[in-house]
């Protein structure tokens, strides 16, 4: 550090106004000086997520994330700091000069996997091509995917050996640790007859088909590989490294989201989505083998408003349909669910009744209302008094989460004329369980708010320590709101007047930083100092602890308040965070 000259870092902020960058990613209004939008960090139904064109910085009051422009987009397309400002800078056509160490190592690693992951596709491409794949494009075959997708998805065979890519790898320059960083081998402990041991490595993939996963920014980040044989593991998966992440990634995505279609199909497998495809329904996507997660959702939410689920129709599908209609309505978008009859999976179903009969599948598809009400309904027998009563909380439960008041009135209307019961009835129960569900969720919301701020290491913001986090952060949003009465408040203040660790360095690398180098802006100089997480807390200093209203005539009156804060601690025997942890424990107890 620094990087990157400050005069190249001014222009690219005066060509990257944050406002412009952000709303790229979040609907933003505007409201009075700043604007608004919902946070694209955290899951939340109201807007906490603030732009300052002034100041060029965000911050979220829900989940603390914050900072300038490059900070945000190193949160958004999880990026370290230069990659951040490369990504920047191509987006605007900004020539970045030369500097000696540009690539900080972790980006020239990820680099290399991405390198690493195209070599070794290609060779799993050919090898599929070749003679040693026949069991792959027999396979391939069978399940009656064309020519035309096997080179469309980059499809390859992981032959029968133990060191058949380890062998073209090396001769490509790959060494041993290369490999093993990307995933491509795995590491096994072998004992040798004198009793000392070594490790072996050997391919992680044999005999398997072979799907590479691409981002949508056109980087193979892994494999997943499917089992010719009777493997327990049908399916195999790179291990997670620094660029492949299961939970925030989605198969074909790299296809789908030039998709001008509007909705994207979520479906289970990688086999669905090729098949889906190959029909000519290129918005499918598929999860990683996991579960879908927030961070899937939100990268959905990036390409389009609409989302289809098209799970398999079995128990294990359902489950799946009903916790991903959650997620997936927590970014906001529109969910409708296609089930599938008359076979398991959208790729047995297109292959017995062809791509119309499931184009007839979609266009008949349910919004997530009816088919959770569909699903509530196939359980009950409401001829039966007490079923019906059972059925109709849980009709109510659904109807609870609609934002929309009339759309409640459409839902309670129908319920009251399958079941008989009075609108009336209905309606009073439904408000006393909205009621509760607000309550619930403002708990829940609470908590996960402490719990993500006890990583920064910022562990006493919690209310109990609320007047020293104040005195802290006060002192931290004089000097990025004051820079030029430096001297004034290093004669005052010395970094053992802080409590806590975190706040202690933050001050002394301030305060040397802008001694190097002083800045009129120096919360502009944040994102190149410290970890995200912790500029987002920096950034809650400025925003709701201190707020910019700390007076740079009271260097001294907040000196003081520092030196007596700590006094009062110090005296109390209780000493940073300490008391944030017993707050953490509290909660826990509470939500039992
Ligand atoms: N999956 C996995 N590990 C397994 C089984 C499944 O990771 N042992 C993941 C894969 O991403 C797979 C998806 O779950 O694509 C769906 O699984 P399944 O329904 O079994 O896959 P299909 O695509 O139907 O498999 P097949 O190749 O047999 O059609
Ligand atoms: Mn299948």
């Amino acid at each position: 550090m620094p990087q990157f000259g400050e005069e190249f870092l001014t222009e690219l902020r005066n060509r990257c106004d944050i406002v412009s960058i952000v709303s790229r990613y979040v609907d933003l209004k505007k409201r009075s000086s700043s604007f608004v939008g919902l946070c694209p960090f955290h899951n939340e139904k109201t807007p906490s997520f603030h732009v300052h064109p002034a100041k060029q910085m965000f911050y979220c009051f829900g989940c603390h994330a914050g900072g300038d422009v490059i900070t945000f987009i190193m949160k958004s397309e999880n990026l370290t700091y230069p990659e951040a400002v490369h990504f920047l800078a191509d987006s605007v056509g900004l020539h970045v000069p030369k500097t000696t160490a540009i690539d900080s190592e972790i980006s020239s690693l990820r680099k290399k996997i991405f390198e690493m992951n195209r070599v070794a596709a290609r060779y799993f491409h050919d090898t599929l091509m070749s003679d040693a794949g026949k069991p792959g494009l027999e396979y391939l075959q069978k399940r009656a995917l064309t020519p035309q997708s096997i080179v469309r998805f980059g499809l390859g065979y992981a032959p029968e050996s133990w060191d058949s890519l380890i062998k073209y790898m090396r001769s490509q320059g790959y060494t041993d640790n290369d490999l093993k960083s990307a995933g491509l081998v795995s590491v096994s402990e072998q004992s040798g007859k004198d009793t000392s041991s070594r490790t072996r490595i050997f391919d992680k993939f044999r005999n398997r088909v072979m799907f590479p996963i691409i981002d949508y920014r056109n980087n193979i980040i892994g494999f997943g590989g499917r089992t010719l044989a009777d493997d327990p593991a049908k399916y195999l998966n790179s291990p997670e490294n620094i660029v492949f992440r299961k939970g925030e990634n989605l198969y074909a995505i790299n296809y789908a989201r030039t998709n001008k279609l509007g909705a994207l199909i979520l479906v289970e497998g990688y086999m669905d989505v090729i098949a889906l495809h190959q029909a000519g329904f290129n918005s499918a996507v598929a999860t990683l083998g996991t579960a879908l997660t927030p961070a899937q959702a939100r990268l959905m939410k990036r390409f389009t408003d609409k989302i289809i689920i098209c799970y398999d129709s079995d128990a294990a599908g359902k489950n799946a349909t009903r916790r991903a209609i959650e997620i997936l309505k927590n970014v906001d978008l529109d969910v409708k669910v296609v089930t599938v009859t008359g076979g398991k999976d959208p790729d047995e179903f297109i292959k017995a009744y062809g791509a119309d009969k499931f184009r007839a599948l979609l266009d008949g598809s349910s919004n997530d209302i009816e088919y959770k009400l569909g699903e509530i309904t196939f359980k009950y027998n409401l001829e039966i008094d007490s079923e019906k009563a059972a059925c109709v909380r849980e009709y109510l439960g659904v109807i609870a989460g609609i934002k929309n008041r009339v759309e409640r009135e459409v839902y309670i209307d129908k319920i009251a004329r399958e079941t008989g019961l009075t609108k009336e009835n209905l309606t009073a129960e439904l408000d006393t369980l909205i009621r509760r569900k607000v309550a619930e969720e403002k708990k829940n919301e609470e908590k996960k708010v402490y719990t993500s701020l006890s990583g920064t290491g910022n562990g006493y913001l919690s209310r109990k320590n609320i007047s020293v986090s104040r005195a802290e952060g006060d002192v931290i949003s004089l000097i990025l709101n004051f820079p030029q009465k430096l001297d004034e408040i290093e004669k005052l203040i010395s970094p053992d007047d802080f409590l806590t660790d975190f706040n202690k360095r933050v001050y002394t690398v301030l305060c040397e930083k802008l001694r190097e180098n002083p800045s009129s802006q120096p919360h502009l100089m944040l994102s190149s100092l410290f970890e995200p997480d912790e500029v987002g807390v920096l950034m809650g200093y400025i925003t709701e602890v201190g707020a910019f209203s700390v007076d740079g005539e009271e260097v001294r009156a907040v000196a003081d308040r520092l030196k007596a804060e700590k006094k009062k601690k110090e005296a109390a025997g209780a000493i940073s965070d300490t008391g944030f942890q017993q707050y953490l424990e509290d909660l826990k107890k509470k939500g039992k």
